[in-house]
């Protein structure tokens, strides 16, 4: 770590993880292997696994109880986590309700396992749920499609942070196979969702029969032609991702790229990014969820560029992580959920609307223990 980013960190690295160990033990033992998403008035009381087990953030708790073990070694983590992967069988075996996000669900639950601890029906699971992510491949579009149901033709950026999986599958099984279909789609999405700006698109919906572009819908953002930030990060951090696991130069100048374009808007802000980059001035919607996902995207980047180009990446992330903290965390141990006001989409008045939401508080934890050289690659 350079002088300059030590003492931009000062003690509150340190102060922050201290904080975050509190909390975290404090609420394994409140919410165990039950599958948390939102809080309400403080307290996680809905649980995913009776509600909805194929819920696509139902692999982020475990993901984050992984990053606790492998980072202080406390059973507990590892007990709860082990309980919810048992628990997301019942979405593998049902089979029907699962979607283009089995990525989210099981890199950070039995994929997870398997890697800290060579769990061989873990890595069964893992498999499983790579081999589903593949089996949605459109192979004369040359991508994943997104949900189910009569959207034949729809990819979404979203899914540069599921083919994590498919990199994971090609190793596991010797198979490039996954890897072209992983690495089809992130040219597909170069193509169709990110733009000339640094911007991308959440949806492109493609003629299934031949690949050719139909329409941009807005999805969770503004509208057509907006910029969604948590759709910025899924693709920052997973073309940084797809460089990673690929050496793939296209892929690294796509991270940098959306990287400019990300740090220039969150700046404007406060370094909390609002749900999308390009909606009206008012109301003023923030997504800390976005921020601190893009963060650990830039961090990531921060050690695939040369020494001279690192401070950008890694000076931007700890700014994002401090003014989060900052303005919206939450350290009361006796409440569940660290970072608060994220939100689900900008048209969102569900429940998901500036509240604190799981995912949010897996990219806080994940980026404190890059910082601290203490995280585990989950993806
Ligand atoms: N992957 C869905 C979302 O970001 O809301």
């Amino acid at each position: 770590m350079s002088v300059e980013m030590k003492s931009q960190l000062g003690t509150w690295l340190d102060e922050t993880w201290e904080k975050t160990k509190a909390k975290m033990s404090a609420e394994v033992e409140r919410v165990g292997d039950r599958i948390p998403y939102i809080p309400v008035d403080g307290k996680y009381a809905e649980d995913k696994g009776e509600t909805d087990i194929y819920w696509w953030t139902n692999g982020f708790w475990p993901g984050m109880l992984w990053q606790m073990y492998n980072a202080t070694k406390e059973e507990k983590y590892k007990a709860a986590a082990e309980g919810v992967e048992r628990r997301l069988d019942a979405a593998l075996e049902g089979f029907e309700g699962l979607h283009h996000d089995v990525g989210f669900m099981w890199l950070h639950s039995a994929v997870a396992n398997y890697r800290l601890t060579g769990s061989e029906t873990s890595k069964t699971r893992g498999l499983h749920a790579a081999n589903v992510l593949a089996g949605r491949y459109n192979p004369r579009g040359k991508f994943i499609r997104a949900w189910n149901e009569d959207r034949a033709g729809w990819m979404i950026v979203d899914c540069m942070m599921n083919i994590p999986l498919l990199y994971w599958a090609a190793r596991e099984t010797n198979d490039p196979r996954f890897v072209y279909i992983a690495k089809d789609h992130a040219d597909t999405t170069l193509e169709k969702i990110v733009r000339p700006d640094g911007s991308c698109n959440h949806i492109a919906i493609l003629n299934p029969e031949n690949g050719e572009l139909l329409e941009l819908p807005g999805g969770q953002g503004y509208e057509s032609g907006s910029s969604w930030s948590r759709g910025q990060a899924w693709a920052l951090y997973g073309f940084a991702l797809s460089h990673r696991h690929t050496g793939d130069d296209r892929y690294l100048q796509a991270a940098k790229k959306i990287a400019h374009y990300f740090i220039a808007n969150v700046a404007t802000t406060g370094y909390v990014p609002l749900v999308d980059f390009r909606a009206p001035a008012e109301p003023i919607c923030y997504d800390t969820t976005a921020g601190v996902c893009a963060a650990c995207g830039m961090l990531q980047l921060a050690e695939a560029v040369s020494e001279l180009e690192k401070p950008l990446y890694a000076n931007a992330a700890v700014q994002i992580l401090q003014a989060t903290d900052r303005r919206f965390c939450n350290w009361n141990v006796d409440e569940d959920a660290i970072v608060g006001n994220g939100t689900g989409s900008y048209h969102g008045r569900h429940g998901d609307y500036g509240v604190p939401i799981i995912y949010g508080d897996y990219f806080f934890i994940e980026a404190l223990l890059r910082l601290k050289e203490k995280h585990f690659l989950i993806w």
